[in-house]
Order: structure tokens, then C-alpha cells, then sequence
């Protein structure tokens, strides 16, 4: 059941798909997705892409706005460059039939653009308030035209397949030959052999029990990655949205932070506004400072939520910026017009993920990643929002250029892969194991390894996930493979890596927060914490943390 192409692509959101659109032009093209094609997280993205494209804002602001939100930690090169490469990466999705929304009574290319917390001005595209689900239709039609692309619908990557593991070589830089990819619909597994394989498979806000994500961010391309032994840096720093809709039928809706930047304010249950009392930009701050926050004013007042109020706003506004949020605030028995909406802080986006070098190459060769699974140097510690549209099709172009360079240099047929052996699994009687160990990772990464960290919460924490993957790793070699148990086993294994990317950092910092260390360390922290699998096989060891000034020693 081998099936061989130039190039497989694991995801279908904009960073799969503009580098499959690409890829097209050079050879064959296999996108696997393990749902529908536009289920991505793209696809929910509301708020927008953050480029300089007003004659009024230069590039300097935009790389000034994301190296402050990022906390130090941002690699300026790559900000330099993602910044800089916007413009021309929003004109070809135009070109490939996006449509972002105008400015009324203006000429045909001045968009509407919105602002965002970090943002010192206007400076985001966005398609309404449904920006994803525009780009992934556009996306989608442009792909659909090009021969060279196969989409696999309901097909799950279950592991990379790397030469190390099949030829036992040690030492020398690995290469990734393909995926062993389970059919969903069929119950086979295929392999899937490819020349470079890109890995856009998005982020893992399930990892954690309230999440602005849909159900499909499982951590699915980071937890392979590390199973194959690449490096992972920076898990550490989860961005939560501080606004996700509070309503107990509500799942994960998020109100957009472009709410915020129509002039909505952030107030306690009896009305009065806090945020002045943490940052200047006061509701319009940095994200990481908002949730922190809430956060801080939530655990003193005892209340489930604060209350964002646009009342100021008339119902024929927010109908036209946002009818998508107003229309299901509506459903809920809000209408934002006139009733503060009620929200939480949630879990949003993973800003560290798996390493890539300014070419979206991976620590292993022929592997590479983009979009909310990579870690670029963008983020740093806190990412600047709308940022993260823009760095998809910014890297997906350039892993492009990597790939058209090196393709001709590519021999690897001479390399046997072996069909997936599913040694002897039986079926499972006991899938209750599969949902309580759902809840029980979500539930403890929510309340040991949230907004605010202490080194006691970590190490519980790390003792829980530990034993949990430990059971886990242990049914799915005994019991055949379902999309839930893959699920799972990823959120175990990103649940570990988050948890040691957060005891390897000795400060507080952006997103990082742990009590036993409340300040920010610009002596011996303007680093990464880079974690890779260890050697021997076992899960959760970082063999070594490095910053841009060479390796430390682990001293966990
Ligand atoms: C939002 O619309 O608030 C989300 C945008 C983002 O996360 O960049």
C-alpha cells in the first residue's frame, strides 16, 4: 500500500496549502488531512492577517509592535524578513482570489483594516470577521485547479518515517522518507513515501481543557516530530486569548481581539474597567498582559468572568464588522449592542512548536514545517496578534524556494520502507480508558500549567502527564489504532513537552509565568528551550536547552 509523490503535505490550512500550490509547479503533490479539507485551524482564524500595506505605516512599526509584544525573545532577522515578505505573500492570495474587505467609497485596494492588542495602529486585513474561513475558500479553489494535487480526506498521520529507524544508523543527520497514515474510513494504514514531506498540522489548544480551538488541534505534527526525534523549542509559551466566550453551551467561541480594537473595554462584573491598572494601552495591550490580568482579577474577586462591553457601538456596526460573532452572541441571548459580553481567558496558540531554520527546514533533513506547528523566532515569547496568518504563507514560500533548490539532489529510493506492522493489536474492550485520560490530560495542564505557573504545580504536573502517556503508550501498542486514541496519545506526548519547556525556564517572561520566579532574566534568559527526544526512546527527557549563545547544561 505504498503510494509515492513528490511531495506530502500533513494539513490543509494556509500554510499547508499555499506551499501545496506551489510544490504543484515542481511534481507531485499528496495533501493528507485528518478531517474535511477546510476543517483547519485557518479556517476558524476571525481576527486577520497583520501586514504593512496603508501608505501611512511602515515596516519599521510593524517589526517595533511584534519584537515588543515578543518579550525579548523574537529572532529580529526572521521578524525582519516576515514583515518585510508580508505584503507580496497577501498580494498573491489576492491574486489567488481572496477576498479581504474594502474601505467603502475608496479606491479598489484600500482595505478595511483593523487593529489588535500590540498594535500601535490599524494595520490588519481581514474578510469580515470570518478571515480563515475566506482564505481557506480561496485556497481550496486554487488547489482544486492545479493536477498535481491529491487531497486524502480523513486520512491520519500516525508517525514520520525516518532512515535512522529503518537502516539503526546513529550520529548522522536524519533523514524523513514519509508517514505511516491511518485511513479512517477504510481502517488501513498506508504508507505514504515522499522526497520532503511538510509538516502544517497547526496547533494544540485541546491539550488544554478551555481553548478558543477547534476539536482538531491535537498537537498532531509536533508530537511526530518529536517522536522522530527533531528539535522542539519554546512549548512553554501558550498564548491564551483573553476573551473566549463564557456560556456553559458555548464551545470554545472566541470574540475576536478586533472587538477590542473598535474601542470594546474589558470590565469587572460590577462595571468598572481594571486594565489601566496594568498597561498603558490598557484593553489594547499585549495579549500576554490581558490574560494575566483577568487572570489576577478573576482569582480575586472570585467571579467566572469580566465583561467586555462595545454597548457604545450601534447594532449596525457591529452587524457589518462583525455579523459573524454578532449573529452567535445573538444565539446565546446576547446581543452585544446592547448586553457586555461575558468571557474568559482560553488557550489560543501554541507559539513555540517544532525548530525550523529561516527556510522552514527541520533539525532533520527533507522535513519541514510551517505555520503554528514550526517554531520560526517570530513569536518569541508572546505573539503579536494576526502575525501568524502572515508567517504561514512567509515560510510556506520559502520552504518552497529550499525545496525547488534541493530537489534534484534527492536519491532516496534505494531505501526499502516496510508496511506498517500492527504487531498483533486486538480491539479494545475498554475505550472508557481513552475519554478519562482525555479529560484528565486537559484538566491538569488547565490547572498545574495555565496563565500562572509555581514550580510545585509543574512538577505535579510533569508526575501526572508522565504516568498518563506511560498507560497510554501502553494501550496503543496493545489495541487497534482510532483517530480518539491517536488524539490522544499526541496530547500526551505535547502535554509533556509543554511541561518540560516550562521547568526548563528559570524567569517569567511573555507568556511564561511561575511564581517562583516573577521576573524576567535578561542575563542568562534570552534563549530557547529546545527539547528533543531522548536517544534511548524515552518520552520527556530534553537532552539539552541552548539559546543563541550555545547549549546550557539541564539543570532541572
Ligand atoms: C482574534 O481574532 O482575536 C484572534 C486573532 C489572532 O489570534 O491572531
Amino acid at each position: 500500500m505504498e503510494k509515492e509523490y513528490d511531495f506530502l503535505v500533513l494539513g490543509s490550512g494556509i500554510a499547508g496549502l499555499s506551499f501545496a500550490i506551489k510544490a504543484a509547479d515542481l511534481g507531485s503533490v499528496a495533501v493528507v488531512t485528518k478531517k474535511s479539507k477546510v476543517e483547519s485551524n485557518t479556517n476558524y482564524a476571525q481576527g486577520g492577517i497583520a501586514a504593512v500595506t496603508d501608505n501611512d505605516d511602515t515596516f519599521e512599526s510593524h517589526i517595533q509592535d511584534t519584537l515588543k509584544s515578543g518579550a525579548g525573545l523574537c529572532k529580529e532577522d526572521v521578524v525582519r524578513f516576515v514583515v518585510t515578505e508580508g505584503p507580496e505573500r497577501i498580494r498573491e492570495l489576492v491574486e489567488w482570489g481572496v477576498n479581504f474587505t474594502k474601505m467603502e467609497n475608496s479606491g479598489p485596494d484600500t482595505y478595511d483594516l483593523g487593529r489588535e492588542g500590540g498594535h500601535s495602529r490599524r494595520r490588519v486585513l481581514h474578510a469580515e470577521d470570518l478571515t480563515g474561513r475566506e482564505i481557506e475558500r480561496a485556497l481550496i479553489e486554487k488547489t482544486a485547479s492545479k493536477k498535481n494535487i491529491t487531497i486524502f480526506e480523513n486520512f491520519f498521520a500516525i508517525d514520520l518515517i525516518c532512515r535512522s529507524k529503518l537502516t539503526g544508523e546513529k550520529g548522522a543527520t536524519d533523514r524523513c522518507l514519509g508517514a505511516y497514515v491511518f485511513d479512517a474510513d477504510k481502517d488501513v494504514v498506508h504508507t505514504f513515501r515522499a522526497k520532503f514531506i511538510m509538516l502544517t498540522t497547526g496547533g494544540s489548544g485541546k491539550v488544554y481543557l478551555i481553548t478558543t480551538n477547534p476539536d482538531i488541534a491535537t498537537g498532531d505534527g509536533v508530537a511526530m516530530a518529536y517522536r522522530a526525534g527533531a528539535e522542539i523549542a519554546n512549548m512553554g509559551f501558550i498564548q491564551f486569548h483573553p476573551t473566549c466566550l463564557y456560556h456553559p453551551d458555548a464551545k470554545s467561541f472566541l470574540i475576536s481581539e478586533a472587538v477590542r480594537g473598535e474601542g470594546a473595554e474589558l470590565r469587572l462584573k460590577d462595571g468598572s474597567t481594571f486594565m489601566e491598572k496594568y498597561h498603558s494601552m490598557k484593553s489594547l495591550a499585549p495579549r500576554d498582559v490581558v490574560a494575566q490580568a483577568i487572570d489576577t482579577e478573576l482569582k480575586k474577586s472570585g467571579d467566572e468572568y469580566v465583561l467586555l462591553d462595545i454597548t457604545h457601538r450601534d447594532t449596525a456596526f457591529l452587524m457589518k464588522r462583525f455579523p459573524y460573532i454578532y449573529n452567535r452572541c445573538l444565539e446565546f441571548g446576547i446581543d452585544m449592542a446592547v448586553d457586555p459580553i461575558p468571557v474568559v481567558p482560553a488557550a489560543h496558540y501554541q507559539c513555540g512548536g517544532v525548530l525550523v531554520n529561516p527556510f522552514g527546514q527541520t533539525t532533520i533533513e527533507g522535513l519541514f514545517a510551517s505555520g503554528e506547528v514550526a517554531c520560526t523566532g517570530l513569536h518569541g515569547a508572546n505573539r503579536l496578534a494576526s502575525n501568524s496568518l502572515l508567517e504561514a504563507p512567509v515560510f510556506s514560500h520559502r520552504a518552497f524556494l529550499k525545496a525547488q533548490e534541493l530537489l534534484p539532489t534527492v536519491d532516496t529510493d534505494s531505501i526499502t520502507i516496510p508496511p506498517w506492522d500492527p504487531k498483533g493489536a486486538t480491539e479494545s474492550d475498554e475505550s472508557i480508558v481513552v475519554s478519562n485520560n482525555w479529560e484528565e490530560i486537559r484538566m491538569c495542564m488547565w490547572n498545574y500549567v495555565g496563565i500562572v505557573r509555581s514550580n510545585k504545580r509543574l512538577e505535579r504536573a510533569k508526575r501526572r502527564i508522565d504516568m498518563i502517556a506511560g498507560e497510554i503508550e501502553e494501550y496503543y501498542r496493545n489495541f487497534t489504532i482510532t483517530p480518539n486514541l491517536l488524539e490522544l496519545r499526541n496530547i500526551a506526548t505535547v502535554a509533556g513537552v509543554i511541561i518540560e519547556c516550562s521547568c526548563l525556564r528559570k524567569e517569567s517572561r511573555g507568556l511564561h509565568y511561575n511564581l517562583d520566579y516573577p521576573d524576567r532574566d535578561d542575563i542568562n534568559w534570552v534563549r530557547d528551550t529546545v527539547v528533543k527526544k531522548d536517544s534511548n526512546g524515552l518520552d520527556h527527557k530534553p537532552i539539552h536547552i541552548k539559546g543563541r549563545d550555545g547549549p546550557l547544561t539541564n539543570n532541572m
